[in-house]
């Protein structure tokens, strides 16, 4: 147990106590919210960091400060066969996981009420670990990422993240003003939330604290308000604070959970057009330094969501730019398993047949660009791929059946003409997270 602030984790575990976040209704499933399972799945990381394929079918994932179980129920979806285990510090948040879980009939989860920091004495070990919203509660957050190093496998992943200060910069004022208030003395409950709102409808609209932190939702809504303006015990940090807390845990970085909305170059109006110095100097920059810049042009993230895990644990792998066509040809394709829906096959039928291109990026928003994909390509990569895998081969080999000839010349089409084709549309997806390639080396 973290012995650094006794009250303040007190006055932490009893607000989540009094009040088990998130509020779901307990039959609310995030089965159909592909997006949302989507960050949850440990196959996107393990593809980040090993460009290769998992099964999640008998992994260990812990959920580490589950709160009232309702990531833990997208673990469960969102990795079919693993065994899902939830800790929080709050008895009735772990006791209302436990019968959220039941309801939705998910048969191999367990729970128990465990601090973070007391992780070693479950005696298990994990292959992947979700931590999500729990971390910028601990006084120091490399205690709770050592904490959850020790329970790791040596290949498994944590799934962690930090308030960011920059996003939240005007909320940690809000904090203040109703602790010198002394809305925080005590567990804030309804009457704190109500002189919280009292206050904000007794300021002008324009004043900043209100204009930045105040809106609709937190009239109606008591957890935003806790959530914010009253939340116990949060803390803001920076990229490289993030960084410093890995390295004191001794983790390495793998990757934002949210990579695709990290990209500084998608800051600039023409990345290719950048003044001489930046273009200089950007390409040399670390990844560190890069997110910061991110952080400190454009801080729109709430969360500071990132995937790490023990060092030197990434399995050898070539970026898909640098692939030879050799290594293509002996590539295999995977459709994300979470793209597989009873939705996505209807919505690629209608394309395909009404030749009509197929919107992926509406499926699944990673980011914020739009992504289509041509009707003939849709025709001749997704009804294979969301069978089974497949070979780049097999997929040659449709292309050539789906388009016997070149257009233009009536040539026949010939293998590195169809491979050049695909080559280009799956290096995209793949970009995207929508593919996995791995290569058959
Ligand atoms: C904001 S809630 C997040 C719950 C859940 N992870 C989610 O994202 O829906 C934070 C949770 O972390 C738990 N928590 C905070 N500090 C903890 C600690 N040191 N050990 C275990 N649980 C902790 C709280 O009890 C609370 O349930």
């Amino acid at each position: 147990m973290d012995k650094k602030d006794p009250d303040l984790l007190e006055k932490v575990r009893q607000q989540f106590d009094s009040g088990p976040y998130p509020r779901q209704a307990l039959e609310k499933s995030p089965k159909d919210n592909v997006d949302f399972l989507y960050i949850h799945s440990l196959i996107t990381p393990y593809y980040l960091r090993n460009q290769r394929f998992i099964e999640t079918e008998g992994k260990v994932i812990l959920d580490a400060g589950c709160g009232s179980g309702y990531k833990a129920l997208a673990l469960a979806e969102a990795n079919p066969g693993a065994k899902i285990v939830g800790i929080d510090f709050s008895a009735e948040s772990v006791k209302l996981a436990q019968k959220r879980l039941q309801y939705h009939n998910i048969p191999n989860a367990e729970f128990y009420t465990l601090a973070i920091e007391e992780l070693p004495s479950l005696g298990m070990e994990f292959d992947y670990i979700n931590c999500d919203d729990v971390l910028y509660l601990l006084s120091d957050a490399a205690v709770g990422l050592k904490a959850m190093k020790s329970v790791l496998k040596p290949d498994g992943i944590i799934r962690a993240n930090l308030h960011s200060y920059l996003q939240r910069f005007h909320y940690y004022r809000a904090q203040k003003v109703f602790k010198m208030m002394g809305l925080t003395d005590e567990n804030p409950q309804e009457m704190e939330i109500e002189l919280v709102r009292d206050t904000m409808k007794a300021l002008k609209d324009n004043v900043w604290l209100k204009a930045q932190t105040w809106n609709a939702r937190f009239e109606e809504e008591d957890e935003a308000v806790l959530a914010n303006h009253l939340l116990q015990g949060d803390k803001g940090s920076t990229i490289p604070e993030m960084f410093s807390a890995l390295e004191a845990a001794g983790l390495e970085f793998i990757s934002m959970v949210n990579w695709r909305q990290w990209q500084l170059m998608d800051l600039f109006k023409d990345p290719e057009d950048l003044p001489l110095f930046l273009a200089v100097s950007l390409p040399e920059t670390s990844i560190e330094e890069r997110l910061h810049l991110c952080e400190l042009l454009y801080p729109t993230h709430r969360l500071l969501d990132f995937w790490c895990g023990h060092p030197n644990q990434a399995k050898p792998w070539e970026p898909v730019a640098e692939w030879t066509s050799s290594d293509w040809q002996k590539a295999k394709v995977h459709l994300h398993p979470l793209l597989k829906t009873a939705a996505v096959k209807e919505e690629l039928d209608l394309r395909i047949t009404q030749l009509h291109p197929f919107e992926i990026s509406k499926q699944l928003p990673i980011a914020k660009q739009q992504l289509s994909i041509d009707s003939t390509i849709t025709a001749c990569l997704f009804p294979p791929l969301l069978e089974s895998a497949q070979s780049v081969q097999s997929l040659v080999q449709r292309w050539q059946k789906l388009r016997p000839v070149d257009p233009l010349t009536l040539e026949r089409t010939t293998e590195d003409e169809a491979l050049a084709i695909l080559l280009q549309t799956l290096t995209g997806l793949e970009s995207f997270g929508y593919v996995l390639l791995e290569c058959q080396s």
